[in-house]
């Protein structure tokens, strides 16, 4: 017997064939005489149809297991169906209950549950239709990212989580330490001596070390200077891009930005592309080419689970999806942009002009109701953009780019870099950092340095404007926000 998923299954499976198939119990329907399993293996979103009929052996016996959640083998031979709701289906000759799952207690009953609660059982959830769907179109996305610049000849970097330089510069970093660790546990240790003689000691909260860091000496930490979680790994790409050409790095990212939004996360995926003798035209014509990739590669592989989505999540997504297909982005600089939205007449939440950064409103009114389609903006000014974009001979932009697409707002960020070494040096000085600290990153202005550019994309925020999910926290398998951490 050949133990086969259900996706192959379904997808070519001849009555006749006898076969073995594992997997978990969606729905039983249970007779005296007869019982229907539907039974899933996460290969794909349809269940398998197993008939067992009572004398199979040991029918009595495992009857009362066949319940939701409990996991299954079944050995059996392929028919054709006389439902309408499948081609084939499974008589089972023998089944085996691999792992019963009490009804009173499995909180994944038949009934749909809302995100919320399905957030608070991320242990289970990818057993629902919705999550094993996002799971499989996030996958599908992943390999899209990669087939996308494999076969263009980019090199993957794997650039380095802990970092010592904040490559966006707006401190948003989380901390990497061991001095407290080896302090929590000295304290720990003096803490149980004082509870012994019958007092708790005040040194044994670490939370009073924490607030004091100015008395911490970082030579004595593991790094022997303050280190975080990386925010990009753009710096170091960018090292590669001058060496080695077309590269990109694709992996988490960490951000302590405490903001409780529906697209943010604290630690997110980001796939950051960086390209030698790239200009910003160059950029962004990349960036589109990119995006329209990913979701024509993701329509072609994930045919049912993308129809499910339009069914039952958002009945606009696909239509969507072909708009951004059909239609190339707009392009248009930022001064524009306030222009627009100034003249929009409405009321916004947060006024706009010159010089400040658009708002997730703005974005979105943007690309969704003015020009309904994508929109890639650029010229920023230069005072609410980080160091390293390339500064224009206006003295007031910089040629950085914001890929924005409909629901979503902001899905890429980037830039063309500042190659020129005196303008770095003095952007670095004039954003309040120490150029000192970015030694090397200048170094590649002094020997051989060119033109170029780059920008990341952030996963989650694809998979948003795929899957048509509106909280960020669903699209990834264990989001990590403020407060939760859980998984
Ligand atoms: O615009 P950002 O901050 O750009 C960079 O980090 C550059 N170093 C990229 C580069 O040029 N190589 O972030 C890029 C993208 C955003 O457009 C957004 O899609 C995503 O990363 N992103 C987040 N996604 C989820 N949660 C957050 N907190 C995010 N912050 C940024
Ligand atoms: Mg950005």
């Amino acid at each position: 017997m050949t133990h086969r998923r259900i996706a192959a299954i379904l997808a070519g499976g001849q009555p006749g064939e006898t076969l073995t198939v594992t997997g978990w119990i969606r729905t039983a329907r249970k007779q005296p005489k007869l019982a229907f399993v539907e039974l899933n293996d996460g290969s794909c979103m349809q269940n398998l149809q197993i008939v067992i009929d009572a004398a199979t052996p040991q029918y009595d016996a495992f009857l009362k297991d066949l319940s939701t959640g409990a996991s299954l083998a079944v050995e059996g031979e392929l028919k054709e169906s006389p439902g309408k709701n499948q081609r084939i289906e499974l008589h089972a000759s023998a089944v085996t209950v691999i792992g019963t799952a009490d009804p009173e207690e499995y909180q994944l009953s038949k009934k749909r549950h809302g995100f919320e609660f399905l957030r608070t059982i991320a242990h289970l959830r990818p057993r629902t239709n919705t999550f094993g769907a996002i799971a499989r179109v996030r996958n599908a996305v992943c390999w899209s990212i990669h087939s996308f610049f494999q076969s263009r000849g980019f090199l993957y970097v794997n650039s380095p989580i802990i970092t010592t330089s904040d490559c966006e510069g707006a401190g948003e970093m989380f901390q990497v330490t061991t001095l407290l660790r080896d302090e929590s546990r000295e304290s720990r240790v003096e803490s149980q001596k004082s509870e012994v003689g019958g007092q708790r000691s005040e040194v044994g909260n670490p939370s009073s070390l924490i607030s004091h860091p100015s008395s911490i000496d970082y030579t004595q930490d593991f790094f022997g200077k303050p280190a975080s979680l990386t925010v990009s790994g753009q710096l170091e790409a960018e090292i590669f891009a001058t060496s080695l050409g077309d590269c990109y790095t694709f992996g988490p990212t960490f951000r302590a930005e405490n903001s409780n939004t529906t697209r943010h996360l604290a630690e997110f995926w980001m796939v950051e592309p960086e390209m030698p003798f790239y200009e910003l035209p160059d950029n962004m014509r990349l960036a589109e080419e990119f995006i329209k990739t990913i979701i024509r590669d993701v329509l072609d592989r994930c045919p049912d689970d993308m129809a499910f989505f339009n069914d039952r999540i958002d009945k606009t997504v696909m239509e969507t999806l072909r708009n951004i297909l059909d239609h190339e982005f707009i392009r248009l600089p930022y001064t524009e942009a306030v222009e627009i939205i100034q003249q929009a007449g409405r009321k916004w939440e947060f006024p706009v002009e010159w010089g400040k950064d658009l708002q997730s409103e703005h974005e979105r009114f943007l690309t969704e109701e003015h020009f309904k389609q994508p929109v890639i903006l650029f010229d920023y000014p230069r005072t609410i953009k980080p160091f390293y974009m390339r500064c224009n001979d206006d003295g007031k932009t910089v040629r950085a780019m914001d890929v924005l697409v409909p629901r979503v707002g902001e899905i890429i960020g980037g830039s063309q870099r500042e190659e020129r070494l005196d303008v770095l040096i003095d952007r670095i000085k004039e954003c309040g950092m120490n150029p000192d600290d970015y030694w090397w990153y200048i170094d590649l202005r002094k020997f051989g340095t060119v033109p170029h550019s780059g920008f990341g994309l952030g996963l989650e925020r694809t998979m948003q404007l795929i899957t048509g999910m509106t909280n960020i926290r669903d699209v990834i398998p264990f989001p990590r926000t403020p407060k939760n951490a859980e998984f």
